[in-house]
């Protein structure tokens, strides 16, 4: 099997082809029992996440079928391109995962990114979702915190995977990162981002959103 490894501007893949790739894939995390947003998902919705972004796309080359994708949405600040962009969309369809196309499309993505200048790659995955915990972590992501944003059935990890040296995405103050919020989060919220009552203190006070 040959996979082309692309920008989604330079093929005919459609935000329909999109939408049917994630709903197909996120639907196997729904069996696991791991709430993900992406399944609550319109076209419109993934029309706006890929709106600003970079996104890749894996296609198989026998069949010209869509098999993977990634995006990473960049933010705006006074009309400039923040520094760190937010990993999203990131699904091989279950056929053909565990080839290396996912790694593929990170490395991919990681060499657009270094071409707009950007710092650091974001992103989050439910911790029950271990292997794309561990796929993250091979991929050369940092875990760097701990949430329960309310949008998933689980608490998530937060990474960043660094792309230019920056004393920000150094692994010692990742690990501090995250040691901090995973006990803010494990006291403040459950698992669903409902609010325990020191949470709903700290959210007042603005330590946690
Ligand atoms: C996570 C995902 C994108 C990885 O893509 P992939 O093409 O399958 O990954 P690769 O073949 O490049 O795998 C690289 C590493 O990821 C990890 N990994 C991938 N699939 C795994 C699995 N089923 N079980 C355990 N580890 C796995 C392994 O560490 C693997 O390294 P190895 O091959 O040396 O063991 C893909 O499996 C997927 O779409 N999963 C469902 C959706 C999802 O979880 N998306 C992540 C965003 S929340």
């Amino acid at each position: 099997m040959k996979i082309n490894i692309k920008k989604l501007e330079d093929t005919s893949v459609t935000s329909e082809d999109l939408f049917l790739l994630i709903k197909d894939v996120f639907s196997d995390r729904e069996k696991e029992g791991i709430h993900v947003s992406y399944n609550d998902y319109t076209i419109e919705d993934i029309q706006s996440h890929i709106k600003d972004a970079i996104v890749i796309v894996a296609i198989d080359e026998d069949s010209s079928k869509l098999v993977g994708t990634g995006s990473v949405r960049l933010y705006k600040e006074k009309g400039r391109i923040k520094e760190c962009g937010y990993g999203e969309l990131l699904a091989v369809s279950s056929s053909v995962q565990g080839l290396g196309i996912g790694s593929q499309i990170i490395k991919a993505e990681k060499i657009a990114a270094e071409e707009l200048g950007l710092r650091c790659i974001k992103s989050d995955t439910s911790v029950k979702a271990k292997s794309s915990v561990m796929f993250h972590k091979k991929n050369g992501y940092i875990i760097d915190g701990f949430q329960s944003s309310g949008l998933t059935n689980t608490y998530s990890y937060t990474y960043r995977l660094p792309i230019k040296p920056s004393f920000k995405d150094n692994r010692v103050f990742c690990y501090i990162r995250f040691i901090l919020s995973y006990i803010i989060i494990r006291l403040s919220k459950d698992a669903e981002g409902n609010y325990y009552p020191l949470g709903k203190i700290l959210r007042m006070l603005r330590v946690i959103s």
